[in-house]
């Protein structure tokens, strides 16, 4: 039996809707996002009302080889108002959600946080207080004894993504710009969280497997004889890939990662240390975790900075309006002959492998890895074409299958690779416009349509090797489409 494992992937506030049914409380982004009116572009009502409609997902999963399939349940349903009240309805439901799955004989892989803290853990500092990781075990001790029906568990997703949205990119509470300070604080306390809770659930002896999807995005130097565009890519690695998977991944901190770290937060008048009793939770949590999850989308191209702050973030498709230039960090650059995306990210397979090998090699961890996130958001409209040709999608997981496979062939231990995203749903910061799916959603009568790469990926599922490929022409002839 082959071991690797397609499959796609979902988070609950993006495709779930219904924000009031069954006692949901509120998390994060509600009233950012209904309230207010100055950074609201969309409403996350009614997404891809998967909370209700998640058996016409499931059938199109099974229709289409997928798997196993990533979700995520919602902390704000389950403990609407505070650590220690259930709300029975919701729990109920995600019992149904997962029986629907288990019985089509698609695997869940189920993360316990996707950047969406309860708003009454928000009110108490969210990840930024260290005291609030307890809240969060009770939440993961409650799921794990509830939901005996999961084998697959992910602890917090993307601990730099959520920390970044809120102290660098201003799109969550308590919205600070830049603040790589609070931005590593945080960061640091997820990484406890996550410790704890691996920690936690082998003193559980939970019957199941547990891991992390770790956000890895490579800063590359451009040029690699320059040694102020290779500092400041070491610099950029440091605070954003390196300061916390290292820990994951290899139960602690090199000395030469806390100099690059303190190099960044000196600008912000901190100087991490970590404490003993936290670096005996990170190792004992590296010993018991069992995979490693990666998602990968894109790599970045740095040099030396200059005397200016240039910063703006892409968020509405419109090619070349990300910006990054800061004095004391580093400047963002295209790479001649690298195509972006029309969110400028740009297109590179081969630094899926990079990231591969720093964990595998650089932190020397020879866990399984499951890709648990990797796909291309496009501008999509079903309107103006009926049968999406979704041809730059296609090409894009083919060149990371190819990179994969040829890893697998290496020996690398890649068992799950999970696409970015089963069907539409909305983008965090990007609203409706910016799709993933291989199915596309009619956000206004909620029926999901096939795209090429869903016939394509059907195709792939029956194939032995990733690097196999499929004729789309031929596809097309047969789909007469
Ligand atoms: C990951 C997240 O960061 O990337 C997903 O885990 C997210 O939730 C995905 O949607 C794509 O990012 P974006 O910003 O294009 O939606």
């Amino acid at each position: 039996m082959k071991k690797f494992k397609l499959g796609t992937a979902t988070a609950a506030f993006q495709c779930e809707g219904n924000l009031t049914t069954d006692g949901r409380g509120k998390c994060i982004w509600d009233d950012v996002l209904l309230n207010d009116k100055s950074i609201a572009k969309y409403n996350p009502e009614p997404a891809s009302d998967f909370y209700k409609s998640f058996d016409v997902d499931f059938k199109l999963a099974k229709e289409y080889g997928i798997e196993v399939f990533r979700l995520s349940i919602a902390w704000s349903r389950i403990f609407p108002t505070d650590a220690s009240t259930v709300n029975k309805k919701a729990v109920e439901q995600y019992h149904k959600m997962f029986k629907a799955m288990i019985e089509k004989g698609i695997v869940p892989n189920v993360t316990l946080h996707h950047f969406d803290s309860p708003q009454w853990f928000v009110e108490k500092g969210d990840f930024l207080s260290k005291e609030n990781i307890e809240d969060f075990l009770k939440f993961a001790e409650f799921c794990f004894k509830e939901f005996s029906e999961i084998k697959y568990w992910s602890t917090l997703n993307e601990i730099n993504a959520y920390s970044e949205q809120k102290n660098i990119k201003a799109a969550l509470p308590p919205f600070f710009t830049l603040e790589y300070g609070q931005f590593f604080k945080q960061q640091y306390n997820m990484v406890l969280a996550h410790s704890r809770t691996v920690n936690l659930f082998k003193k559980l002896k939970i019957d199941g497997e547990i891991g992390v999807p770790c956000n890895l995005s490579p800063y590359l130097p451009i040029d690699e004889s320059n040694p102020g565009d290779v500092l400041a890519s070491q610099k950029a690695n440091a605070i954003i890939n390196w300061g916390f998977l290292e820990p994951i991944v290899s139960g602690g901190y090199s000395q030469e990662t806390i100099d690059l770290l303190n190099s960044v937060l000196e600008h912000y008048d901190f100087i991490f240390k970590p404490q003993k009793t936290d670096l005996q939770e990170i190792k004992l949590a590296r010993e018991n975790l069992d995979w490693v999850g990666i998602n990968y989308y894109a790599t970045n191209f740095v040099t030396k900075p200059d005397e200016i702050i240039d910063f703006s973030v892409n968020t509405t498709g419109e090619k070349g309006k990300s910006k990054f230039n800061i004095p004391w960090l580093w400047k963002t650059v295209s790479k001649p002959g690298v195509k972006s995306t029309h969110w400028d990210w740009p297109i590179y397979p081969e630094g899926l492998a990079i990231v591969i090998k720093w964990v595998s090699e650089k932190y020397n961890c020879k866990l399984p890895i499951h890709i648990t996130e990797n796909g291309y958001g496009d501008l999509e409209d079903i309107t103006k074409t009926p049968f999406i040709k979704d041809y730059d999608r296609i090409q894009y997981i083919q060149d990371h299958f190819d990179v994969i496979q040829k890893l697998i062939d290496e020996g690398e231990k890649i068992e799950h690779y999970y696409l970015w995203s089963h069907m539409d749903m909305f983008s965090w910061t990007n609203g409706y416009n910016k799709r993933y799916g291989l199915f596309y959603v009619d956000f206004e009568t909620q029926k999901r349509y096939e795209k090429l790469s869903a016939y394509w990926w059907l195709e792939k599922s029956k194939q032995d090797r990733l690097d196999e490929k499929v004729d789309l022409k031929e596809l097309e002839k047969k789909l007469g489409k």
